[in-house]
């Protein structure tokens, strides 16, 4: 494990702000991890672990190591009458991973085409989209605890998966390194076309590889592109009100979106406050927000961190003011 010093960030982060780190490394293989824990304990710096930089903003210079995880490897390991069971490494890209169980003839991932990012970040802010969560098709997956040096295999349950969320973001956030995800893929398709548009969209018999089209074409008409304006995919989460305060709102707001919940709660969208609220396709110098989808921060080129945070605190406070409802980011801003 080589560890060099004072590092651009801006190539390791899909928002390409200008930052850098005291420490950088790269974990290519498992004898890197328990250097990588020593490592950490005789320097007392805080330690952040990268797969795809899709779910950060940096607001400042980092001031500990970063470490990229780029362990890669992907493989059947098991099959039985109703699964195929499917295991890729962490540094895996995700997309190239959806991609390539399509080609083996594996069902499952359609609908979570061209998210970016890692197979090891996918479950640690159970990544959706177009009607399926990566908890869907989760089975377990090791992780590397940075506490213990231990290798610990973690259960559905133990993940404590929920809307764009999980134990390592949540609880043990920063404690675990994932190192190989199994995913638990049906040998019965259940096609999920009830997600707006999908339906519509599609050309010919649904198959896995139709659905992936579909969903890469309807992503490319309302998500930027990161490689040519850098943003982290949805910027704010979909809030979760109690189904008498959604109802409140939406007496007053006749086009109010909402989804049913577990408990009695609806999810609304975050978009359509932030859409209502005047801010789609608003810029600042570089910083704005994006011109197809209300959900989407971006850098059109030089921002900050600073810059974009700036533009983003303004649309919670305009949501909190307009409506009430207080907007938490999606990513996790440094
Ligand atoms: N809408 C607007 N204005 C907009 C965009 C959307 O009013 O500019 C409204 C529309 O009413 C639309 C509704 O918002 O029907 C939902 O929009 P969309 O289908 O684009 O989905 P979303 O709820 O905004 C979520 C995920 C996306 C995921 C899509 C599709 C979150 C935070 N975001 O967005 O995930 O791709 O659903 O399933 O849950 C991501 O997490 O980075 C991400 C892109």
């Amino acid at each position: 494990m080589k560890v060099v010093e004072n590092q651009s960030l801006q190539g390791l982060n899909t928002f390409g702000v200008v930052a850098k780190t005291r420490y950088l490394t790269s974990l290519n293989g498992l004898d890197d991890l328990p250097q990588y824990a020593e490592w950490l304990s005789a320097n007392d710096v805080p330690s952040l672990v990268l797969g795809g930089g899709s779910n950060l903003l940096f607001k400042n210079d980092f001031t500990g190591i970063v470490a990229k995880v780029d362990l890669a490897e992907k493989s059947l390991i098991d099959s039985d009458n109703d699964f195929y069971y499917v295991q890729a490494a962490g540094g895996e890209n995700w997309h190239q991973f959806v991609r390539w169980t399509i080609d083996q003839g594996y069902a499952g991932l359609e609908n979570l085409s061209l998210i970016p990012g890692t197979v090891g970040a996918a479950p640690i802010q159970n990544i959706g989209a177009y009607g399926v969560e990566l908890v869907d098709v989760f089975e377990s997956l090791q992780a590397f605890d940075l506490q213990t040096g231990e290798v610990r295999e973690f259960s559905k349950e133990a993940c404590q998966f929920a809307y764009r969320d999980s134990f390592f973001k949540s609880q043990a956030y920063g404690r675990y390194i994932i190192l190989s995800v199994t995913f638990r893929l049906a040998k019965k398709t259940d096609w999920k076309l009830n997600y707006a548009g999908v339906k519509d969209q599609l050309e010919g018999e649904p198959t896995a590889r139709a659905i992936s089209d579909c969903i890469m074409a309807i992503r490319q008409s309302k998500l930027p592109d990161p490689a040519v304006i850098g943003n982290a995919g949805s910027f704010f989460k979909n809030p979760i009100l109690d189904k008498s305060a959604w109802e409140t709102l939406r007496a007053q707001n006749e086009n109010l979106p909402g989804w049913e919940q577990p408990e009695n709660t609806m999810k609304t969208s975050a978009a359509w406050l932030i859409d209502q609220a005047g801010w789609k396709g608003h810029r600042e110098g570089d910083a704005g927000i994006y011109k197809n989808h209300a959900l989407v921060l971006v850098n059109h080129a030089n921002a900050t961190g600073a810059d974009l945070w700036g533009v983003a605190q303004q649309v919670i406070y305009s949501v909190q003011d307009k409506f009430g409802i207080e907007l938490e980011p999606e990513p996790r801003v440094l």
